[in-house]
């Protein structure tokens, strides 16, 4: 059992989760995650480590709450604990130094972007970080993220907050060809996507961050295969990332969009018994 220390709400359906995992937080590296089950009743699903702390012997995760078990997670009680959790997997992200970084992310993405653009930023490239939410109260770890690079921009999709539109519209709108040498993007597929078509000519070696369906983590149930450059990957333990401009995306959302039926159906379940609505 893995016990919770902290939790707290940070936007619309999106907590932030402390729990204590002495071994893990020695050994992570920005751009891993790890997999729980909330309940010894629950699937298991990944999660990227966002922070950890040495004195409290814990790592930190960021949750949005869209389906069963993300719902399952969020609702356990500081001092409660996860039925339980393994880690850290899969590969570190990769770093460079003196460079001009761009990091992108959207929705809860941005919370998944931030160790991997302060670890940038600590190894002596100059970081911009685009970020991307709903709407101005949707966004998350604005301070955190602040603190750590060296720009920070938000567009927002009804433009309470920054620019007006999505994070690739505004990569477009602040740069172009030359402007950045490396990047790191991470959020919904749609969004990666557009942000490998946008950069294919900049001359930017771009890395995505890709969340295929896992179920085991250590690469032998095959669930998280992906395409990269005409070859097979397994996301688990050749990623999280890989070449942007090399990822089959399309292949990508028709394998994540497979269990559709059976999660609504799911939800709907759940939401049932503990008396939720779910519109
Ligand atoms: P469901 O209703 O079951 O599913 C909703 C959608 O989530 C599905 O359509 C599918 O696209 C995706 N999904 C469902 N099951 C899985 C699964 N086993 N593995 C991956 N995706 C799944 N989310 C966060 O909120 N914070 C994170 O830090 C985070 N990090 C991730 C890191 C990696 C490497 C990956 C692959 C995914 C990460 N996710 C993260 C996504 C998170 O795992 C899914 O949102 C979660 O599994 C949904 O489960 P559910 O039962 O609540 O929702
Ligand atoms: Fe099973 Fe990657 S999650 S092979
Ligand atoms: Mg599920």
């Amino acid at each position: 059992m893995t016990r919770i220390l902290a939790k707290r709400q940070l936007a619309p359906e999106v907590y932030l989760l402390e729990v204590e995992a002495p071994r893990i937080q020695k050994r992570w590296k920005p751009g891993m995650f790890i997999i729980i089950r909330p309940t010894d009743q629950s699937e298991r699903i990944p999660l990227t480590i966002v922070d950890s702390s040495a004195e409290r012997q814990s790592i930190t995760m960021v949750i949005q709450a869209i389906g069963k078990t993300t719902k399952e997670a969020v609702a356990l009680p500081v001092d409660g604990a996860l039925a339980d959790l393994v880690g850290p997997l899969g590969e570190a992200a990769t770093m460079t130094t003196g460079k001009k970084v761009v990091c992108m992310a959207g929705g809860v993405g941005v919370a998944e972007l931030l160790p991997v653009a302060k670890a940038f930023h600590d190894a002596g490239n100059h970081v911009t970080a685009l970020c991307g939410a709903r709407s101005d109260n949707y966004r998350i770890l604005d301070e955190e993220l602040k603190a750590g690079v060296d720009r920070l921009e938000w567009a927002t999709d009804d433009g309470t907050f920054g620019f007006h539109g999505n994070v690739v519209q505004l990569l477009k709108s602040i740069a172009g060809p030359g402007d950045f040498e490396e990047g790191h993007v991470i959020g919904p597929i749609p969004m990666m996507k557009a942000a490998a078509e946008a950069t294919r000519d900049w001359g930017l070696k771009l890395h995505a961050s890709l969340n295929p369906i896992m179920i085991d983590g250590t690469g032998m149930c095959g669930g998280c295969r992906v395409t990269v450059g005409g070859e097979v990957k397994f996301a688990c333990v050749d990623g999280p990332e890989f070449d942007a401009h090399l990822v089959d995306f399309d292949e990508l959302t028709r394998r994540n969009r497979a269990y559709r039926d059976w999660e609504a159906k799911t939800m709907e379940r759940h939401a049932c018994r503990i008396g939720l609505d779910v519109r």
